[in-house]
């Protein structure tokens, strides 16, 4: 059986009293974790990851824990970066090549790269977001039958409005097929009103949500509405 990926992009946003003020109004109990087929992923900043994997622990919520950057170099001197072996103790997942860090810290595919090999070297699992299929073949080499999450995310629609669905399922279908069936998530623009039409495509396998994210009921709405179609 598939699973649906449900993911939460915090970017930088939430101090550790907010995030807890998150956690304690996040409605669905942890009895009903976890939630059968559904693989819930919180990518938060850096500085919460140690807090939120002993909040899981403590309160026996499986939620996964994501970063949301991983330093391109191994462990060393390299001031001010967190390499990929300093974020698994705390996480699974990590995002790389999300858009904004390659408008505002212009991380071009050499950076993306290093930060995918780095990944795999610590068995993290990169969530790498793409907003076009020239930046899927830029990485494709690396990829081979590493586990790997690809996240389609328009540059128009993020933080704003998403696109349709049918297009990100045309994506979704082209990606699968260069990467040997990958995960597919769609990352744009998405809310608890149009997540089932994403999830409910034949190719899409989950969403990677920013702004609805920061809200517990909304996210948690996100995550009860979502359905795969299989
Ligand atoms: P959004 O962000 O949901 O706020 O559009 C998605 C993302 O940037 O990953």
């Amino acid at each position: 059986m598939k699973t649906l990926f449900i993911v939460a992009n915090w970017k930088a946003n939430k101090t550790q009293s907010e995030a807890t003020e998150w956690l304690r109004e996040f409605p669905i109990p942890n009895s009903q974790f976890p939630i059968p087929n559904k693989e819930v992923v919180i990518c938060a900043p850096f500085m919460l990851l140690s807090y939120l994997k002993l909040y899981v622990l403590n309160h026996k919520f499986s939620f996964k824990i994501g970063a949301q950057d991983v330093s391109p170099f191994a462990e060393g001197a390299y001031t001010g970066e967190i390499s990929a072996k300093q974020i698994k103790e705390f996480a699974d997942y990590v995002i790389v090549g999300h858009s904004e860090r390659r408008k505002y810290f212009l991380e071009d595919k050499n950076i993306i790269n290093k930060k995918i090999e780095m990944s795999f070297k610590d068995n993290l699992i990169p969530i790498l977001c793409i907003s076009d299929i020239r930046q899927l073949r830029d990485s494709l080499s690396l990829l081979g039958s590493a586990k790997v999450i690809i996240a389609y995310e328009p540059l128009f629609a993020i933080g704003s409005r998403a696109d349709t669905p049918e297009n990100a399922n045309a994506m979704a279908d082209k990606i699968k097929k260069l990467t040997d069936g990958a995960p597919v998530l769609y990352g744009g623009g998405v809310t608890e009103k149009n997540v089932k039409n994403f999830t409910d495509m034949l190719f899409i396998d989950g969403v990677l949500v920013g702004e609805a994210s920061l809200d517990p009921l909304s996210f948690s709405e996100i995550i009860k509405s979502s359905k795969l179609n299989e």
